[in-house]
């Protein structure tokens, strides 16, 4: 049994896909049990439990370290043997400070090395799904607001990443391991919105805004911009082969995402 933390969200419900269609039975956790559409192998839960293996995801913000130590806890003394935690790229290994960036990561990162569990850590990129937010903006016909200028990042489609915590939850060979996932390629924003435009078969345009605080919630806003600025001074223009080395094929690319992903927008 395989347990699936943020099995409602953008990677754990492409894991739970992943994981059923593998005929592993699966357990997921959600606050709300209505959220999840019951299908064969699938079991729903509200707390951790008894389960071979943890897919450890915390929602992004301030409260990860707690979310993430709070759920390890519950799995060590439920008896689960192996963790898969979702991290995200850049995290330091060395604590970090509150309002850097990386520290919303780093001591979960830590308490799962020093867990006695069986883990495997992924850092993944941005995602391919982040484009979404362009949405409303697309279907107003406005310009896609660019944040980042021309810093280019291997953007990651989330069923990849998906794909890579199967394999850790389910297969021998990646225990100690810390995977940073990316995709095939670096584009910068105006790339991506040149490659979801010819999937729209529209004509999109972006506008260049320095990035601010109100561009994001406020429990976020600071991370958020420094991840902002570390972008758009090329910080971010990252692409690794630990996706295909684990998959054994390329991740797959933006517009590939994007062409599946046409109705969204
Ligand atoms: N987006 C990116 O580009 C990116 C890049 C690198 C790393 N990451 C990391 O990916 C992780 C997931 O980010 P995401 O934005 O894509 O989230 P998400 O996986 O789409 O959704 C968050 C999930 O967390 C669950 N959850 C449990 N407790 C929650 C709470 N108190 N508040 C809100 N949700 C709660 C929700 O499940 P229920 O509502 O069903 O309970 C939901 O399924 C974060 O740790 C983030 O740092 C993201």
């Amino acid at each position: 049994m395989i347990l699936v933390t943020g099995a409602t969200g953008t990677t754990g419900s492409a894991l739970v896909d992943t994981l059923l269609a593998r005929g592993l039975p699966v357990t997921a956790v959600t606050r709300d049990p209505r959220r999840v559409t019951p299908r064969p192998g699938l079991t729903v839960t509200t707390s951790i439990g008894p389960a071979d293996a943890l897919y450890l995801l915390s929602p992004a913000g301030p409260a990860i370290p707690e979310h993430d130590l709070t759920t390890l806890r519950a799995a060590i003394d439920a008896g689960i043997r192996r963790v898969v935690k979702l991290s995200a790229i850049g995290t330091p290994s060395r604590p970090a400070a509150a309002e850097e960036l990386g520290a919303w990561h780093q001591p979960g990162e830590e308490a799962v090395r020093t867990s006695g569990l069986e883990w495997t850590i992924l850092r993944p990129t941005t995602f391919a799904t982040n484009s979404l937010v362009w949405a409303e903006d697309i279907r107003a016909g406005r310009p896609i607001t660019n944040i980042f200028g021309d810093g280019a990042q291997g953007i990651v489609d989330p069923a990849d990443i998906a794909e890579v915590a199967a394999e850790a939850l389910t297969t021998a060979g990646h225990h100690g391991r810390t995977y940073t996932l990316t995709g095939p390629e670096l584009l910068t924003v105006p790339d991506q919105v040149a490659q979801l435009g010819e999937a729209l078969g529209r004509q999109l345009t972006t506008v260049d805004v320095e990035p601010r605080r109100e561009h994001f919630p406020p429990e976020i806003a600071d991370v958020a911009l420094a991840g902002a600025h570390l972008v758009r001074r090329g910080g971010n223009a990252v692409v690794t082969d630990d996706a295909e080395r684990v998959l054994g094929r390329k991740p797959g690319t933006y517009r590939a995402w994007a062409e599946a992903n046409r109705a969204r927008f």
